[in-house]
């Protein structure tokens, strides 16, 4: 029985050596009782479609695919998720009798950690997030559907983040400027930043009109130490400044799920990932 030929799963991304998803998913694994393999595939992005096809023709069950392929990856699959189409984005892969199936599980993900672990209600709160990327166009949709007063898109390039409240303007209130022209007269219950500055090391002039005591600030990015922003966060006074280890975790889960059928507990490993960051 132990020879037995495990499912195998993996990440693909550029980089993607800090990638926590293996531990994530081993865990899983291991609660769930399911016998299978998690590697990391560092695939530049020339190589992406060759990468996906040799992975599936050797009998790959699934992937993550993370920063900088979850747009361009759209093109490469039969199906979509109606969640993954709205967000114009993928995160998980699941190859198929039918061919290969596209989800995005980073919205749900962030949902249940703000909603679930964190205990944050949305309903009628206002929510400022900082950057238009592949990032904000994931959880854009999750965060209408909570139905909060407005969501506030703030970017350095202002048309980027215009494109996109349009591409969301039947979803919701959802509005965009610069990060200097954030209305200073609103009290943000929830600041998310989505930019990838902290990822190069950079530290933007963000709004700090936004923040007040009752703001909770959520990087979506995360790392050993307090990410820039969760520091900048803390020197404004933000009621909570939380890193993105929940998100993290619970998008992984949410793919678990696509791909096992079961749901695993995941306050055990958000406890475990935490410890070994
Ligand atoms: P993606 O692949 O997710 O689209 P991206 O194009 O790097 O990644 O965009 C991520 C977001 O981070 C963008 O909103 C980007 O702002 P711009 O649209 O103005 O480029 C934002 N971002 C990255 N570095 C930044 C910095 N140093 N200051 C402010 N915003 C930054």
């Amino acid at each position: 029985m132990g020879s037995e030929p495990v499912d195998r799963y993996g990440v693909m991304g550029w980089p993607v050596s800090h990638s926590r998803s293996p531990l994530i998913h081993r865990l899983f694994a291991l609660q769930t009782r399911q016998r299978l393999s998690y590697e990391r595939f560092e695939v530049r992005p020339d190589r992406l479609e060759t990468a996906i096809r040799e992975f599936a023709e050797a009998g790959g069950k699934g992937l993550n695919i993370t920063v900088p392929h979850k747009i361009r990856v759209i093109s490469l699959v039969d199906q979509l998720s109606e969640r993954a189409s709205a967000a114009g984005a993928v995160n998980t892969l699941a190859f198929q009798a039918t061919g290969i199936f596209g989800d995005n599980t980073d919205g749900a993900g962030l949902m249940c950690d703000l909603t679930k672990n964190l205990g944050l209600g949305l309903r009628n709160a206002a929510v400022l997030i900082l950057g238009a990327g592949g990032a904000t166009r994931g959880i854009l949709g999750p965060l209408l559907g909570a139905q909060p007063r407005s969501v506030t898109i703030a970017n350095r390039t202002l048309h980027r983040a215009r494109e996109l409240a349009e591409r969301f303007s039947s979803c919701g209130a959802v509005s965009a400027c610069r990060f200097e022209d954030v209305d200073a007269s609103r009290k943000y219950a929830l600041l998310i930043n989505a930019t990838s500055a902290g990822l190069k090391g950079e530290s933007p002039p963000f709004p700090s009109q936004a923040v007040s005591r009752d703001t909770v600030c959520y990087d979506l990015s995360y790392g050993s130490t307090p990410t820039p922003f969760s520091q900048w966060a803390t020197r404004q006074g933000a009621k909570h400044s939380v890193a993105g280890w929940g998100m993290l975790v619970e998008q992984a889960a949410e793919s678990f799920h696509l791909w096992r059928g079961v749901r695993p507990d995941t306050a055990p490993v958000l406890r475990q990932i935490s410890i070994t960051a």
